[in-house]
């Protein structure tokens, strides 16, 4: 049993990657499931049900989302038909989409869910008792729970890993957009990363043109931020499980970029 998680797909130099990598990844890892944080793959900002469809193509079962599901205002007439589509599950109620889907493979179903941190991130709904509340809903019809949790702050990242730890099997974070190199199985089973990091511009900021990034710090101007041209890289996790008790065996980080090459 394994998960393929790939981290927040910014804007078309991402979508390329995810056409380009996903297939071989998935030769080579050969994953029972494949999950896409798909939040910036639209100009950086939300997405599209085109650019949804084209990670299922590409290989994906799930796509997760962030605090740019709405950004791109066509995911309001799409999410809810959106059935492998995912956004954080600790928005109000009322709110459409649903943040977490149950996935059935070779008769074996896998839980995913998306979940937001609230430390530098807007108000929402505690995400530990949304946890609480959600593994009490489906933790008779699985021990496979892989959660995306979309969060800013380092410290609830960890605090995440640690309150879910033996209850679920695998805590990821994304958001950040850059890769930690902390990953490791937790005490009681639960395969953890800070943040699995981005795919998109290699050389820009956070996945951005830097100019207007620099501009705007060095003068505390607003400026427009673009995705950014040129180069650019994967960001991925590989976590293997055990087929007996869904916990996590180990958990490898993938990164691809120039300096970083994917050899097969
Ligand atoms: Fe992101
Ligand atoms: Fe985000």
């Amino acid at each position: 049993m394994r998960i393929l998680f790939i981290g927040d797909v910014v804007g078309a130099p991402g979508r390329k990657m995810i056409k380009e990598y996903t297939m071989k990844l998935k030769q080579t890892y050969k994953p029972t499931i494949t999950i896409i944080n798909g939040e910036n793959a639209a100009s950086g900002k939300g997405i599209t049900e085109k650019i949804y469809k084209g990670f299922l193509d590409a290989g994906a079962q799930v796509v997760t989302l962030g605090n740019h599901s709405w950004d791109n205002r066509e995911i309001f007439e799409f999410i809810d038909r959106a059935k492998a589509l995912i956004r954080p599950a600790n928005y109000p109620t009322g709110v459409p989409g649903k943040g977490y889907t149950l996935v059935k493979i070779n008769d074996i179903e896998i839980a995913v869910v998306n979940v937001m941190g609230r430390t530098f991130l807007q108000p929402i709904d505690c995400p530990f008792t949304k946890m609480d509340e959600i593994l009490e809903e489906i933790k008779e019809r699985t021990p496979y729970i892989f959660v995306d949790f979309h969060a800013e702050a380092t410290s609830e990242k960890q605090a995440m890993g640690w309150y879910l730890d033996g209850r679920v099997s695998a805590v990821v974070g994304t958001h950040t957009h850059v890769q930690t190199s902390d990953e490791r199985v937790l005490p009681k089973g639960t395969a953890f990363l800070t943040d699995v990091g981005m795919t998109g511009p290699y050389d820009g900021i956070l996945g951005v043109e830097k100019e207007p990034v620099l501009h705007k710090f060095l003068t505390n101007l607003p400026a427009r931020f673009e995705v950014a041209e040129g180069r650019a890289q994967l960001s991925g996790v590989v976590i293997d499980l055990d087929p007996k008790t869904g916990l996590a065996k180990s958990v490898k980080r993938i990164l691809i970029n120039d300096d970083h090459p994917f050899y097969t």
